[in-house]
This record gives structure tokens, C-alpha cells and sequence, in this order.
């Protein structure tokens, strides 16, 4: 931890989560509670729920949850520390140095390197390209109608003809090869026995994280050659699926809507054209991550990858990973010119507008490309187009939605509704048969995946009933003195499951031990990663009521066996020791005659 319990929970407080919180969505009091529009997920009726009382919020759509920490957590991208600076900022609270440990600090230090590594090699190959040596680069971009405004707004540079131009600059400037090494901007050479630049003689683009600082960079030929592109490698600071090109002034420019393209020239294109909300994935798949990243500052995207059949598969792979993270997507084809960079330079500002107008929903684009690999005069390939265009309909949750698209599809192709319904309905009664997954796989679950069958626990519900017991349990012990009374004496912090569960679980034992009420908002402070700070509002939140007293002390039983029958499980998979094993025989026959009474006689 960088601040001191004390701090972050001064900071907490002056920090109201209702105040917080309405700073970026319209908030109506209903009941003790105020409700709005999720920002985390896409909605129409309201489910995002912020308590003044508890201090936290929690999404009773999405899952999403925590406290005003965790809120600027999720809604700006902050890391935990990040957090607190912004929330010591907004309320006045003075916060001391941070107290680092040693490996914070370095690899603190190493990233504050790192960051202005990238800025000082930005800063040298901007001035490069307006200096005599970079005369050939700015044609280059001259003929691609890249106006000046543009070429400083995206930082764009050139990398000298030598090859060891910027290593030198940067050691100039202080720099260790050991950092320089880590940059991803040097190499060594095997030729020389020495370092050398990774970039030279090409046109440079700096790639900005979302805070638009510089984390890596893209250098293309100038004319022709081969590879076309070069970027950073994977560093401490850059990872390519983790980020977006011009997410940082996407983002600013505060539409709803996201043009999602392939290449840098593309957005820096679109970007000179007014369409500032433009993004690129630089010429790789689109991952979930990038979703999320999306997801937190637009509610719709539209995919305008290249036109060619590689720039379709794309776009056909990446819908259900944004539509996942709760977009709504769309795709615009382009019918001219083979990227959105050639389109706007042939046709010009207005066309791209219009034909952005007509750009589709996901649906129908997925059911447009479909239609082309069939003959539909062939009865055989009709019905086969019929259950593919279902399994897509199917996908769909809004019976609404599934309506609209299955008729104005059924009139568009000449298929029949009633057929893709029946279809549907099929696929439907299928689904319901499979058994669930658990519901997202979080980190802690993880640990678990690999482990098989333990005795009478079945493989994945089991293990999902094992989470949802010790949420349970952790949020009785947490409001229910009873409860805690009573189990505290049977069951230890490392009877839980996994670090998650036995972390909360001190936490809730030694607030019951010193007697001190427990607020949810203050128990999250304890958790640095968004994830657990998710789970601490899950388990406040979302958890079943017990009609009667019996009803709460059956289910804390079955709770408490599930658990302490599990940890032995685990024990007896791992050990090789006879004696011990006989021990844990012997403690699984003493639990199954366990039997908590709430009721003293
Ligand atoms: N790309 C890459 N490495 C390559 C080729 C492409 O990293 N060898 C990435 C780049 O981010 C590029 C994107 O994929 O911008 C799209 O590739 P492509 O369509 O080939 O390039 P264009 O953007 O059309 O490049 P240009 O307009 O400069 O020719
Ligand atoms: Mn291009």
C-alpha cells in the first residue's frame, strides 16, 4: 500500500459517492438509494444504484460495484493510487510522500524512465522531420495530404537514416543502455558488437496511452519496402492489446460514438477530415480489452476496418468481442478505395459522412456477408442460409430485437420468417438444455480451473457454489453478530478458499474481534485491484434473504461443510503422507456430524 489506511480513508470520506458520482451520470433519488444509467454497461431502464448510506455503488444489470474509488477506477482508467491523488485533489486533502517499498520504487522509477525515454525520443524525431535530413519524409507526407496542424496534433516524426542517431541522443541525455534496452527503442547489433536503433529512415508515429502519454511507436517506410510498418515491441510500458491509437483525443472529444479503424493513416485521416472520435487497433485482431477500454468512454462503435476479405474477417471476429463488453456495434463497409484513408481522400468529408449514415447494425452486416456464399434458388443452400441467419438471431436476448431483425431480414432475402422462428426456437430449447457456465471467470477462479472432481463436488457448479457460500458466508459474518458468534468458533480465515476470500475474511473477523461496526465503502479500501473491490460490492450487495432463523442456520451450515469439506479435499489431493491422510479422514467425518445451533437449548 503507497498511503496510509488513514489517508485513503480520509480521502474516502470527504469524497461524498452521490456527488462523485453525478459529476458524469444524471442520478434519481428513489427510496434511501439514487438510480441511473449505468456507465459500465449499455441499458434503457435505470439499474445502477448509488447508496448514501453504504457509500457505494452497485449495478444490479452488470455486476459493477464498489466504492467512490472504485468508481473513478472504472470510469477514468485510474490505478488505485491514481485514484486517490485525483479524489485528494478534488476534496483538498493533503497527502504526504507516499511511502514506497523498494520494489514499488524501482519499478516506479523504471516507468517514470521509461515515459520520458518516449518523450524525448518523440521531441528528437519531430525535430528531425522538419530539419533538412527529414526532407523526404515531409514530402512523403505532403503527397498524402497530411496538413501541418495534424502532423503536430499526432506528433509525427522521422527516424534518421543512421543507425545509431538516437541511441547516442539518448545517452547524451543520461540515459543507462540497461533502461535504453528496456525502452524497445534499441537493440543490440551483432554486426557492430554494439547498440543500435531499433527505427531509422522512417516516418514515425508515437503511440499515446489514454492519458496521452507516449508508450511506444509505429515507424513506416517512406515510399516503398518491406516490413511496411515497424512497431515497439511488448514493454513495461506498451501493450499492443491493451491500447487504442488516438484513444486520447477520441476520447476527448466526448461522443457516444467511436469509428473504429485498422491503420494509423486511417485515423490520422479521418482525424484532419473533423471526425475526431477515431480509433485504430494498428492492423491486429481486436481484444477484450480493448472492449472494456472502449466501453469506458462510448456506448457505440462502428468497425470500418479495410474493405478486402481480410478486412471483413476482422470485422466479423471483433463484434462479438465488443458487443460482449456491452457496446452496440456497427460496421460501415467501405465501397471506394480500399481503407476510410483513400475513401475521404477520393470523396471527400460529406460522403463519408453520408456513408456513415448507412452504415448497419452488426446483425445485418453479419447476415449481408452470409447471403453472399449462398445461392439462395438452391433449396439445400437456403435452408442451410436459414439456420445460420437463426443461430445469429439467436444470440440476440430482446425478443423485440429478434422480431424487428427476422422480419425485415425475411423480407430483404426472401426467406421465410416463420422458418428462421422455427429455427430459432430450436436453438433456444438447446441452449437452455447445456448447462450454465459460471457466470464470468474472474482471477481467483482461475486457481481453481485446473482442479478435477473433488469426491462429491461436481466440476464447475460446484465450484460456483463454493464462491457464491463463501460470499455468503463473509457477508453474514460481516452483518450478522450472530452468525459470527457462532461461526467464528468452528471456522478460520484459512478455511477460505482462496487468497481473495481469506483476505476479506481477516478483514471481517478482526472488525468482529475489535467490535467495530463495519462500513462495506472502508472495507474496500483494503482491495488495490478493481476486480476485488467488484466482489467486496457483490458480496454487500445481491445476496439472498432467509425467511426464518432456521432458514439462515441451515444455509450457514451447508455453507460452513461446503467449505471446510472442500479445504480438505484440497489437502488430501496434495498430499502423499499417510498419517496425515488418516487425519484428514478422519476431520471429514467429524465435519459431516457438525452441526451449528444458533439457538443455545
Ligand atoms: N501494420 C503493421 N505492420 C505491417 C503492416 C501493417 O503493424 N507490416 C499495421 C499498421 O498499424 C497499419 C495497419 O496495420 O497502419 C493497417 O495496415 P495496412 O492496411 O497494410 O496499412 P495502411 O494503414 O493502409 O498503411 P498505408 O496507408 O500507410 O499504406
Ligand atoms: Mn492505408
Amino acid at each position: 500500500m503507497y498511503y496510509s489506511e488513514e489517508i485513503i480513508e480520509e480521502v474516502r470520506i470527504e469524497n461524498d459517492i452521490v456527488d462523485v458520482v453525478s459529476e458524469y451520470i444524471q442520478l434519481k433519488k428513489k427510496g434511501s438509494s439514487y438510480f441511473g444509467l449505468c456507465p459500465f454497461h449499455n441499458e434503457s431502464t435505470p439499474s445502477f444504484s448509488v447508496s448514501p448510506d453504504k457509500q457505494m455503488y452497485y449495478c444490479f444489470g452488470c455486476g459493477a460495484g464498489g466504492n467512490v474509488l472504485s468508481f473513478l477506477m472504472q470510469m477514468e482508467n485510474y490505478d488505485f493510487v491514481e485514484a486517490v491523488k485525483y479524489l485528494a485533489a478534488r476534496a483538498h486533502v493533503m497527502l504526504p510522500e507516499p511511502e514506497y517499498s523498494q520494489e514499488a520504487k524501482k519499478h516506479f522509477l523504471l516507468k517514470e524512465q521509461l515515459f520520458s525515454i518516449h518523450k524525448e525520443a518523440a521531441k528528437y524525431f519531430y525535430y528531425n522531420l522538419y530539419s533538412e535530413r527529414g526532407t523526404a519524409a515531409l514530402e512523403y507526407l505532403e503527397k498524402r495530404k497530411t496538413n501541418l496542424e495534424v502532423q503536430k496534433t499526432f506528433g509525427l516524426g522521422y527516424s534518421n537514416i543512421t543507425a545509431y542517431d538516437l541511441y547516442k541522443y539518448l545517452r547524451h541525455k543520461g540515459y543507462e543502455d540497461e533502461v535504453l534496452m528496456q525502452s524497445g527503442l534499441i537493440n543490440t547489433s551483432k554486426k557492430s558488437q554494439g547498440y543500435m536503433d531499433r527505427f531509422w529512415n522512417r516516418l514515425m508515429f508515437p503511440i499515446f496511452d489514454v492519458h496521452g502519454r507516449i508508450i511506444g511507436f509505429g515507424g513506416r517506410t517512406i515510399g516503398e519496402g518491406e516490413p511496411k510498418y515497424l512497431n515497439s515491441p511488448e514493454t513495461t510500458l506498451f501493450h499492443k492489446g491493451k491500447n487504442l491509437y488516438g484513444l486520447h483525443l477520441a476520447r476527448v472529444s466526448r461522443k457516444q460514438q467511436i469509428l473504429m479503424v485498422e491503420g494509423y493513416m486511417d485515423v490520422i485521416s479521418l482525424y484532419q477530415a473533423g471526425f475526431h472520435n477515431v480509433v485504430a487497433t494498428l492492423g491486429t485482431a481486436c481484444t477484450s480489452d480493448q472492449g472494456r477500454l472502449l466501453r469506458k468512454y462510448a456506448s457505440e462503435v462502428v468497425i470500418i476496418y479495410d474493405s478486402d476479405e481480410a478486412g471483413i474477417n476482422a470485422s466479423l471476429r471483433a463484434i462479438p468481442i465488443l458487443v460482449s463488453a456491452g457496446l452496440t456495434v456497427r460496421v460501415l463497409q467501405i465501397s471506394e478505395g480500399k481503407d476510410p484513408d483513400e475513401y475521404i481522400k477520393q470523396k471527400g468529408r460529406d460522403a463519408f459522412e453520408q456513408a456513415l449514415q448507412q452504415s448497419k447494425s452488426h446483425i445485418n452486416f453479419q447476415v449481408d456477408v452470409l447471403a453472399k456464399k449462398f445461392d439462395l434458388h438452391n433449396t439445400e443452400q437456403k435452408v442451410t442460409f436459414t439456420t445460420e441467419v437463426a443461430k445469429i438471431l439467436a444470440k440476440l436476448s430482446s425478443a423485440i430485437e429478434q422480431d424487428a431483425y427476422m422480419k425485415q431480414i425475411a423480407k430483404d432475402t426472401s426467406l421465410s420468417e416463420n422458418a428462421i422462428q422455427i429455427e430459432i426456437g430450436k436453438m433456444m430449447q438447446r441452449e437452455v438444455k447445456m448447462p450454465k457456465p459460471p457466470s464470468k471467470p474472474v482471477a481467483y477462479v482461475k486457481n481453481y480451473s485446473t482442479s478435477k472432481g473433488f469426491g462429491h463436488i461436481q466440476k464447475n457448479m460446484g465450484q460456483r457454489g463454493i464462491i457464491e457460500a463463501q460470499k455468503n458466508l463473509i457477508y453474514l459474518l460481516a452483518t450478522n453478530p450472530v452468525v459470527y458468534e457462532k461461526v467464528g468458533a468452528v471456522l478460520s480465515p484459512d478455511d477460505f478458499l482462496d487468497d481473495f476470500f481469506q483476505r476479506a475474511a481477516t478483514l471481517i473477523f478482526a472488525y468482529n474481534e475489535k467490535r467495530q461496526t463495519i462500513h462495506p465503502a472502508e472495507v474496500v479500501n483494503s482491495f488495490v485491484e478493481l476486480e476485488e473491490q467488484k466482489l467486496i460490492a457483490q458480496i454487500f450487495n445481491g445476496q439472498p434473504e432467509y425467511k426464518s432463523g432456521q432458514a439462515l442456520e441451515k444455509a450457514v451450515n451447508d455453507q460452513v461443510k461446503l467449505i471446510k469439506r472442500h479445504r480438505i479435499d484440497i489437502k488430501a489431493r496434495t498430499s502423499t503422507d499417510i498419517e496425515e491422510l488418516q487425519k484428514l479422514i478422519e476431520e471429514k467425518r467429524r465435519l459431516e456430524n457438525l452441526y451449528i445451533l444458533f439457538t443455545d437449548g
